[in-house]
Formats: C-alpha cells, structure tokens, sequence
C-alpha cells in the first residue's frame, strides 16, 4: 500500500513536472516564433517564459534586459583587449571605436528598459517609437563596432565579432519582440 502510494506520487509528480515544462517551453517558443534568431531567443529567454506567458510587454522587458546583460559581458571583454599588444593597427582603432559603440548600444538599451517599465495607455504611441529608435540605433553602434575589423587577423579579433554578433542577434531579437508589443497595442498592458 505504501509502496504504491509512493509509486503514484512519483507519477504524478513526473507528470505534473512535465506538463508544466511543456507549458514553460510553449510560452517562451510562441514568444520567440517572431523573431529572426529563435534558438538565441528560446535560450536566452526560456528562464522567463512563467512569468511573461502570453504577456508582450513582459517579453519585449525581457528581451531587452538579457540583452543589456550580455551587452556589458562583451563590453567588459572589450576592455580587457584594450591594453591587449596582440590586437593592433587597424584593429586596435577599431577596438577603441567599439568599446565607444558599446557604450552608446547600452545607453540605448537602459533608455529602452527605462520606459518599458513606465508604459502606459496615453503615451503608448511614442514610447513605443521611442524604444523603437533606440534599440535600431543599438543596433547600428553594434554593426559599426564589427565593421571596423580586419577580420583575417588573429583569435581575440575572432571572439570580439563572435561576442559582438551574440549581442547583435540578441538586440534584433528584442527589436522583434517590441514591435510585436507595439502592433498588439496599448491593449497589451492589461495583460501584465
Ligand atoms: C551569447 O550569449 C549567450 C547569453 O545569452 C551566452 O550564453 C553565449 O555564450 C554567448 N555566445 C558567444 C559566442 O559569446
């Protein structure tokens, strides 16, 4: 009897753990399905999809907050190669210049978050075409930043545009996920 109260405990909980996961990973999929690099998306944001579910305001915040994270991950790295004799000429100039661009991307990302987290229904419209305006202009100071190297040069070169695409991808993500927010309109907000 015990036994197989025990075996029955075990099953259920087996099964509820995998439906609830199975939600989980619905939610974080549905979320990601517009954007142009959805297994970055599902990775990066599959931590949030209990809390976001079906809400786009809550996953436009979330795609921007994983960015800006990742974001000073690369721009600590950055500084690091700074004083680094290995990156040099043509590349040292553009490594100074990218530390630069990353800082204007990030500035342009907490601008974003800022005002995702004050949404509301009057100034909907030109929050949202603000946001919009500053995450392409991250990604443009990303872009630049890669555009600088040479890319025939070395392995640190080769981890920088690696680490600085991840964050491009990431950015461009985000942008999908606010303008997803924006064509479902200040409606949204009921939902957070
Ligand atoms: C890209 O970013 C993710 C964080 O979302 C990180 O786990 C991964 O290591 C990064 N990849 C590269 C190449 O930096």
């Amino acid at each position: 009897m015990t036994q197989s109260c025990t075996i029955l405990t075990f099953i259920l909980l087996t099964l509820s753990c995998s439906l609830t996961s199975q939600n989980g990973d619905n939610y974080v999929q549905d979320a990601c399905s517009v954007t142009r690099y959805q297994d970055i998306c599902i990775h990066s944001l599959a931590s949030f999809s209990h809390t976001a579910q079906h809400s786009p305001s809550r996953w436009a915040r979330a795609g921007v907050s994983v960015t800006i994270g990742e974001a000073k991950k690369v721009s600590k790295y950055l500084m690091i190669h700074r004083s680094d004799m290995i990156v040099e000429g043509r590349n040292k100039i553009a490594l100074l210049d990218c530390i630069e661009s990353f800082q204007n991307t990030i500035e342009n990302l907490h601008r974003s978050l800022d005002v995702l987290r004050k949404l509301n229904f009057q100034e909907f419209d030109s929050q949202m075409g603000d946001v919009t305006t500053w995450l392409s202009a991250a990604l443009t100071d990303e872009d630049t930043c890669s555009d600088g190297f040479d890319r025939q040069k070395g392995k640190v070169v080769k981890s920088i545009l690696n680490r600085v695409s991840n964050v491009s991808y990431m950015t461009s993500n985000a942008l999908a996920l606010v303008n997803k927010l924006t064509t479902t309109g200040p409606e949204a907000l009921k939902k957070d």
